[in-house]
């Protein structure tokens, strides 16, 4: 896909990976709808980007906000090519210390809010002449189940589950899907986590948003479906 001109939605655009995405996509030309829930911060990065760049306040785990949005968003003259499911958040412990209410913003903001936003934006890329991607974010954690993350894995082995039936589902329509696996990316997703600092020798943003930009400049009938993206070497450098 050429990405000049082209429509992008890009959930969790306010901070970490979702901002490397948004200034990339924007710099290649594309119109960039930027979702969180934190409008100040989307504000300071539409500063930066431009007009290209267009804040919207959302709460992914809210449907019926999502359907309006949509609605008075686009129409048969403004359609979406890209919809980048990056939105997502981890709470880590030992099962019988995870809360209840950790577990299910996991799910809502991690599943469900992907659900949401999915099913309104498909049917938009049904109708759109061109060809059209759908990203989601999922992590390592989508493949490997490890002590302390369980609630985070089921929701991104879930996530992974939705995004392979999607690829299959809507590669005859011309919408692509596929799914990235990073590893550990130096970002504010780790705030949550007691103990675990981010280092230099994490993944950086930028070099993940790069990849992001390689798969939906691919040929329109190359598709690359999954990617897993790893630091060589993951540890700190200070403790070397
Ligand atoms: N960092 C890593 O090591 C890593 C590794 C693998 C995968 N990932 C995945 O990468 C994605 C992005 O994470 P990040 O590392 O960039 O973390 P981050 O810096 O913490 O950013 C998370 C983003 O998600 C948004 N968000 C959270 N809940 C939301 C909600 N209910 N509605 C709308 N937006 C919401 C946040 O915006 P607001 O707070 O403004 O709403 C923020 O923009 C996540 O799906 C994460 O699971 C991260």
């Amino acid at each position: 896909m050429r990405l000049e001109n082209k429509i992008a939605v890009v959930t969790g655009a306010s901070s970490g990976i979702g901002i490397e995405f948004s200034k990339k996509l924007a710099a290649k030309g594309a119109l960039v709808y930027g979702l969180a829930r934190r409008l100040n911060k989307l504000q300071e990065i539409q500063n930066e980007i431009g007009s290209t760049f267009i804040p919207v306040e959302m709460d992914i785990t809210k449907y019926v906000d999502i359907q309006e949005w949509v609605n008075k968003t686009f129409s048969d003259n403004h359609l979406p090519h890209i919809l980048i499911n990056n939105a997502g958040l981890g709470y880590f412990g030992n099962v019988e210390n995870l809360s209840v209410d950790d577990w299910n913003t996991m799910i809502n903001t991690n599943l469900n809010g992907v659900f949401y936003l999915t099913r309104e934006i498909v049917p938009l890329m049904k109708k759109n002449e061109d060809h059209c991607h759908i990203i989601n974010i999922a992590s390592v954690a989508g493949l490997l189940g490890n002590p302390q993350i369980s609630g985070y894995n089921a929701t991104k082995f879930g996530l992974r589950g939705f995004s392979e039936a999607l690829f299959k589902e809507l590669r005859y329509n011309a919408i692509k899907v596929s799914t990235m696996f990073p590893g550990s990316i130096a970002t504010h997703f780790f705030d949550n986590a007691e103990g675990s600092d981010t280092h230099a020798n994490m993944l950086q943003p930028s070099d993940v948003a790069d990849t992001l930009i390689h798969l939906l400049e691919t040929p329109d009938n190359f598709l690359i479906n999954e990617i897993t993206l790893r630091p060589l070497n993951p540890k700190d450098p200070e403790d070397l």
